[in-house]
């Protein structure tokens, strides 16, 4: 069986990529290697047969038709996915997130064959007062430009299901953490400043809550969604572990971890529209035989190590992104704090 990944050289997408050669399909991964994404990622698999790299784009008609004709599956994780960029730049989210999907959804709908899975996100619900958790049907309330990006792509994606009848899957994931994620996210930008003894910064009164599930997880999940086939494919499914956690238990844990002191804490100037809480409600995957297995103790834990050992990377585009986003907000808080 053959599938085509999209930005599969990004964090998701490359150990989607991993376990998909484990399962014998053959891979395309199209990537066009934006900022976010790592080719060394997929270094262990430049070598097998079953495994294809194209650099290129999803916006890209002619080539996204050329590589989805043939396919059985599309699986799309090309996406601008960091909400603090899309509060600096939404534009960039709305050619990647919505105009990529649908020239997606073009090829699939020229080619007649391949199936599509759209990764998208508790986000396109907003925030989820407690103790409700969102259900599939839930209606939209995107907060962010990324969040409405999403939500878009989703609207596309049904409008293609029902007025051309494509086999199209939307997994809706929770916050996702392990190895490979860019530095920029929160749990691996606190992991690694902790390390170097920097500030923490930690928006608001750090109360807002995630729910977390390890990227081996969330890959396991899709995996058996592929594996059921179309029956229970078809619609949107929830892949949630139920891990909830605030953002300052996190932050202390991650200072426990590395042996560092709470005080790196630092509470600055909230993001603009930040959600207060996501909760998923994912009674029907698990309905279909699936668990999570890592603790979100233990996989912090794993986690926090690996950023140790592997945050060196030296990237001036990164440093003059942190200095957009923190330097006003640090000195804030250090000035607030006088
Ligand atoms: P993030 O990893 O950006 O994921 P998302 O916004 O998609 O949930 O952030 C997770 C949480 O951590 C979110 O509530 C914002 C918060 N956060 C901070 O408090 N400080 C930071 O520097 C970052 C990047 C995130």
């Amino acid at each position: 069986m053959k599938v085509l990944v999209t930005g599969g050289c990004g964090f998701i997408g490359s150990h989607m990529v991993r376990q998909l050669l484990a399962d014998g399909w053959q891979v395309t991964n199209l990537d066009n290697l934006t900022y976010a994404s790592n080719p060394a990622n997929l270094a262990s698999a430049m070598d097998d047969p079953g495994y294809r790299f194209v650099h290129g784009d999803i916006c890209d008609a002619p080539l996204v038709k050329e590589l989805v004709a043939g396919q059985d599956l599309v699986l799309n994780f090309a996406a601008e996915t960091h909400v603090d960029r899309s509060l600096l730049g939404p534009a960039a989210f709305v050619r990647a997130n919505v105009e990529g999907v649908v020239c997606l959804l073009e090829a699939i709908r020229d080619d007649g064959h391949a199936e599509l899975i759209q990764m998208s996100t508790d986000e396109v619900f907003g925030s989820v007062p407690d103790p409700e958790e969102s259900a599939e049907d839930r209606p939209f309330r995107p907060s962010s430009p990324y969040s409405a990006s999403k939500a878009a792509a989703e609207l596309q994606v049904a409008a293609y299901r029902t007025t051309y009848g494509l086999p199209v899957t939307v997994l809706r994931g929770c916050n996702v953490y392990g190895p490979n994620q860019h530095l920029e996210k929160f749990i691996p930008l606190f992991a690694a400043r902790s390390m170097r003894r920097e500030p923490l910064p930690l928006y608001g009164d750090g109360l807002q809550q995630r729910e977390w599930i390890h990227v081996s997880d969330l890959v396991h999940a899709i995996s058996m969604v592929i594996r059921a086939g179309s029956e229970t494919q078809r619609g949107a499914i929830h892949i949630g572990s139920g891990e909830r956690r605030t953002n300052i238990e996190i932050a202390q844990r991650i200072c426990d971890l590395n042996e560092r002191p709470h005080e790196l804490i630092t509470h600055v100037k909230d993001r603009a529209g930040h959600d207060r809480r996501y909760a998923l409600d994912s009674s029907r995957l698990r309905s279909l035989g699936w668990a999570p297995e890592v603790p979100f103790e233990h996989g912090l834990a794993r986690t926090v190590v690996w950023y140790v050992a592997n945050s060196s990377r030296d990237d001036p585009a990164f440093a003059s992104y942190l200095r957009e986003q923190y330097e006003v907000r640090l000195a804030g808080a250090a000035n607030a704090a006088k």
